[in-house]
């Protein structure tokens, strides 16, 4: 019978945790911030012959990959099913097929070890990636959150508790990335591609900013600068003149990430944090590492920046996130179900 009743919760737990968001399936152990294991099995070459992920195949692509990556998990960590204390996994937001698989891994094992189940929220997760990279890092700091999915600025007050100081009223810097490098004929995915294309390209397309609203409540707009990177390749193209692609590329990058990084740092500022992190997909972008690790430097604030491989979707930002969730006895009941959405709060 599972019953988790009289659990009683380790200082430095061992972590099972499981990301099937998108289309890497991923499995981790950490033991406290401790990363044993990190393995991930991606679909992205599949995805990339249908030019973006196909959520039937990134549900098949899970179910095949789910049981692989817990057993290469296991391995790398040295470890036995029987030494996991808590299993963690996320249960949105995402594409709901391809949560499910991970979801329901999750319920089985958590239940035949008769351990705790933590249900973690994706995108807490690429806000607690910081902790690994940083094993003393501690509330509060100012969070880049910058994914294919969100973009915001947040005051992360606890280890529970994060305020949306500014965000994107329309899509995220990723979606725009992506978008972009359709424009551009770049392959999936787009966001590394429209990186590697921006190399050597000067910053001469007049593109607007990314951030349409200051002061109290930044907001930031990426869907007027998407449009007028294929204004100005339409106008070219109907004069018969070429687009320098690499200008477009590195413009673009420009336009879209500065924004980001002044306000993360003039956030910081503003309210005396002497601290600053950043998360998601986007956070892999080298133009953004370099502008924001430079910006903080000369400021003086401490930067946390998780690794590339744990920017973009993995399992140890689960397990992070989950152990901070596990610490505060936020255990989940089997009956959890997946969500394709959760808001930002
Ligand atoms: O966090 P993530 O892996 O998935 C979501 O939770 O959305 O972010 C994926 C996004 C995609 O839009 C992808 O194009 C973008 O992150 N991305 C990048 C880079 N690597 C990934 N964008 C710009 N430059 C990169 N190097
Ligand atoms: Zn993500």
């Amino acid at each position: 019978m599972y019953d988790i009743e009289n659990y009683k919760i380790k200082a430095r737990p061992v972590i099972l945790a499981l990301e099937s968001s998108c289309d890497e399936t991923a499995c981790a152990i950490i033991r406290g911030r401790e990363v044993l294991a990190d393995a991930i099995i991606s679909s992205a070459d599949t995805q990339a012959l249908y030019g973006g992920v196909v959520p039937e195949i990134a549900s098949r692509a899970h179910t095949d990959a789910v049981d692989e990556v817990v057993r290469r998990a296991l391995a790398q960590a040295g470890l036995r099913s029987a030494d996991i204390d808590a299993v963690a996994v996320t249960y949105g937001a995402g594409l709901l097929g391809a949560l499910l698989v991970g979801l329901s891994f999750a319920k089985s094992f958590a239940f035949a070890l008769n351990v705790p189940l933590i249900a973690v929220n994706h995108i807490r997760g690429h806000i607690a990636a910081a902790y690994l990279e940083d094993i003393n890092l501690e509330p509060p700091f100012i969070t880049l959150l910058a994914s294919g999915g969100h973009t915001a600025i947040l005051h992360t007050k606890s280890y529970s508790e994060s305020e949306v100081l500014g965000s994107t009223c329309d899509d995220a810097v990723g979606e725009a990335f992506d978008k972009v490098a359709r424009v551009l004929s770049l392959p999936y995915p787009g966001g590394p591609n429209v990186q590697k294309m921006a190399e050597g390209g000067s910053f001469c397309v007049p593109l607007p900013s990314a951030l349409v609203r200051h002061g109290d409540g930044m907001t930031f707009s990426y869907s007027g600068l998407k449009t007028a990177v294929i204004n100005y390749c339409h106008t070219l193209e109907q004069k018969g003149q070429r687009v320098n692609k690499h200008d477009v590329a590195a413009s673009f990058q420009k336009a879209a990430i500065d924004p980001l990084v002044i306000k993360t740092v003039e956030s910081a500022e503003k309210l005396g944090i002497k601290t600053i992190t950043a998360g998601g997909g986007v956070v892999a972008n080298d133009y953004l590492r370099s502008t924001l690790s430079a910006m903080c430097e000369s400021k003086g604030i401490k930067l946390v920046l998780p690794a590339k491989r744990r920017c973009t979707d993995n399992a140890c930002m689960i397990a992070a996130e989950g152990l901070n969730m596990y610490l505060s006895g936020k255990f989940a009941p089997m009956s959890v179900n997946a969500k394709a959405a959760i808001p930002l709060r």
